[in-house]
């Protein structure tokens, strides 16, 4: 089946580095959490699914970034994630990093993905 572009949020919705939108998004094993964050101005868009064990990541709803605000965080064990890649920087998540998805920008709208 070809992916459709699914809209998520209003760029507005995004602030650099700040709460994420959290969504849902149909993929060819179900229907699975994901989020959206900017960073460095760009839209990111990841599973919500630690690479350490398969669970939501948000130690708050929508709350992904540490206190630094340079790095994605789980919640659960402090696994660390790049958000420019979802490359995994430290921790439990051993080399395993998020699972990314492509997103777009258009008109003040964003859209990823959804196949
Ligand atoms: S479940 Fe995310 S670091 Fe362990």
């Amino acid at each position: 089946m070809a992916a459709q572009q699914r809209l998520i949020c209003a760029s507005t919705d995004l602030s650099e580095a700040g709460r994420a939108v959290r969504f849902e998004l149909r993929r060819s094993e179900g229907v699975v959490p994901a989020f959206a964050v900017r960073w460095r101005g760009e839209v990111r868009v990841y599973l919500n699914r630690c690479g350490h064990v398969p669970v939501e990541m948000d130690w708050q709803a929508g709350e992904f970034f540490d206190h630094s605000r340079l790095y994605l965080i789980c919640a659960t064990h402090g696994a660390l994630y790049d958000p420019a890649t979802g490359a995994c920087l430290g921790g439990r998540c051993d080399g395993r990093g998020l699972i990314a998805v492509p997103a777009v920008e258009r008109d003040g709208k964003v859209y990823c993905e959804e196949s």
